[in-house]
């Protein structure tokens, strides 16, 4: 959800302007999700980077977070979309975990529609919690070395129970990853929009869809393999 310092520079408002903008990106962007059909989205909302940024921006995003639980936990249940998150949410404010533990117990029957928030998360931080939870269980006779698969091991990560991204979109114009489910996204498409997060509605992800849409997904097969036929 990139690009929400520039919008607010562009119009000269302080950069928390263009955070708040950015949650009402997000109001829309769940329920397009949901209009089109989307089981699983996930919102990269707070890297473990992130905390290296001015302490008034961080509080301010800490707060914008909260504001969006009390807010949207109601919605959420009404359209019954189960809350996760993936990220160590440990680490974060007390009343934002509160709020994070309340909805996600509120929203933990649904099966239709999930949202994911990553909060405190970096793909190389989660690897690290893994191998050291594999380990363990390694040593504790749960799992065996000699066994060890990327499906064995891909338990341990904090996606465990969901599916990896079909597509991964990144806004702003950035054509980076940013420490962002590196391992999930091996087989993702990636769809780079020049939008600014605030300015990113329901006709840019329909096009992002679109263009996924468009899209041969091979997974290391040949072409003629995929569709034999022609
Ligand atoms: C990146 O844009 C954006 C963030 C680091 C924060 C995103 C957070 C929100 C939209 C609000 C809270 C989240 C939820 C789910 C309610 P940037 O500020 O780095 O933009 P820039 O590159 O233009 O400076």
């Amino acid at each position: 959800m990139d690009g929400n310092g520039r919008w607010a520079k562009q119009r000269g408002l302080p950069r928390i302007e263009g955070h708040r903008r950015g949650v009402e990106s997000v109001r829309t962007v769940l329920d397009a999700a949901r209009e089109l059909g989307i089981r699983y989205l996930t919102l990269y909302a707070f890297s473990v980077e992130n905390w290296k940024r001015p302490q008034d921006e961080v509080g301010a995003l800490m707060g914008l977070l909260e504001f969006f639980l009390k807010r949207e936990t109601a919605t959420l249940i009404r359209n019954k979309v189960r809350l996760r998150t993936i990220g160590r949410i440990g680490d974060l404010p007390d009343t934002v975990r509160l709020h994070l533990e309340r909805a996600m117990e509120a929203t933990s029957s649904f099966v239709d529609h999930t949202l994911v928030l990553a909060l405190n998360y970096g793909a190389r931080t989660e690897v690290i919690d893994a191998a050291r939870a594999y380990a363990a269980a390694v040593a504790a006779g749960k799992e065996k070395l000699n066994d060890s698969s990327w499906s064995t091991f891909s338990r341990y990560l904090s996606t465990a129970d969901l599916p990896d991204p079909d597509l991964v979109i990144r806004t702003s114009g950035e054509t980076r990853l940013s420490n962002f489910l590196l391992m999930q996204s091996a087989y993702a498409e990636f769809v780079f929009t020049p939008v600014l997060w605030p300015d990113f509605g329901k006709a840019d992800l329909a096009a992002a869809v679109a263009e996924y849409a468009r899209r041969e997904r091979r997974f290391g097969q040949t072409s003629d393999q995929l569709t034999p036929t022609g």
